[in-house]
């Protein structure tokens, strides 16, 4: 199975897509990873790392003795360097060391994975006894409009929302997983679990809200056949950029769990 329209790194939009997630989250998950402990000597595995921001962080983190893998199933975004390897690599199947990893870290490639609860035990297993499982993935299924000049500009947002998410689900993928990830970590046996939710205000020079303006033009297609118009994708990227625009962030939720 190729990877989904919205994460296939070929795509001309892939570059863009990782600068705005990175612009929006690198953030709160590196202060998430510090509280996890990652330190000096820690050996980390990477998911799906996009254009390796975090991974390059974790490299410079763990120090001399430490060693970072970044994987992902098209890795043309990553590069090498001292402490930190790359992998091309579908974490669905390929293989898998276990109990060899102090940090497994992978934000938002479980939501577009059908195979998820699978995978999230492949994590597991890789995370070694007392290690970290840091997962960092979003629920798409709130994020109202705030401010719009009308409320047509309100509707035509929402109904963008929900096209969106119904194309993530003819794919597989999972638009709201984020917050369910901490009952399923239970489930998969971690342990100290503990899920952070981040909201925050949206305004057109947010990342989070040039993401969405990057999806207009990545998914034209399967939007339009979601039942979007053209002339509503017209209005849509008039209304993100607009300076008075304003919405609610979707959720990220940022859940670590302890394999005991
Ligand atoms: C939405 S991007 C997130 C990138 C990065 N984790 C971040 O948050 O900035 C999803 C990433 O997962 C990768 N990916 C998709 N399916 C994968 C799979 N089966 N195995 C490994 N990586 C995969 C994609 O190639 C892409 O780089």
């Amino acid at each position: 199975m190729s990877a989904p329209t919205f994460s296939d790194n070929r795509s001309e939009h892939a570059a863009d897509q990782h600068l705005f997630l990175s612009e929006a989250y690198d953030l709160i998950t590196r202060a998430r990873l510090a509280e996890a402990g990652v330190g000096s000597g820690w050996r980390c595995l990477e998911v799906g790392a996009g254009n390796g921001g975090i991974a390059r962080w974790l490299a410079g983190r763990v120090g001399p003795d430490g060693w970072v893998l970044a994987t992902d199933l098209e890795p043309r975004h990553l590069t090498p360097q001292r402490r930190l390897s790359v992998l091309r690599h579908d974490i669905r199947h390929d293989p898998l060391p276990s109990n060899a990893f102090d940090l497994v870290h992978a934000r938002q490639v479980l939501p577009l994975l059908p195979e998820r609860l699978s995978v999230l035990h492949r994590l597991v297993g890789a995370v070694r006894p007392g290690g970290v499982l840091q997962l960092d993935d979003l629920d798409l299924g709130y994020g109202p409009a705030l401010l719009t000049p009308d409320q047509r500009a309100a509707e035509l947002y929402q109904k963008f929302l929900t096209a969106k998410a119904a194309v993530m689900s003819a794919t597989g993928a999972d638009s709201t997983w984020g917050s369910r990830v901490a009952t399923a970590m239970r489930a998969a046996g971690l342990v100290e679990i503990d899920p952070v939710p981040y909201l925050s205000q949206w305004r057109p020079d947010s990342p989070g809200l040039r993401l969405q303006l990057n999806h207009t033009y990545r998914l034209r297609e399967p939007l339009l056949a979601a039942g979007l118009t053209e002339h509503d994708l017209t209005e849509l990227r008039a209304l993100l950029t607009d300076p008075g625009f304003r919405a609610v962030s979707c959720v990220f939720y940022s859940v670590q769990g302890r394999r005991p």
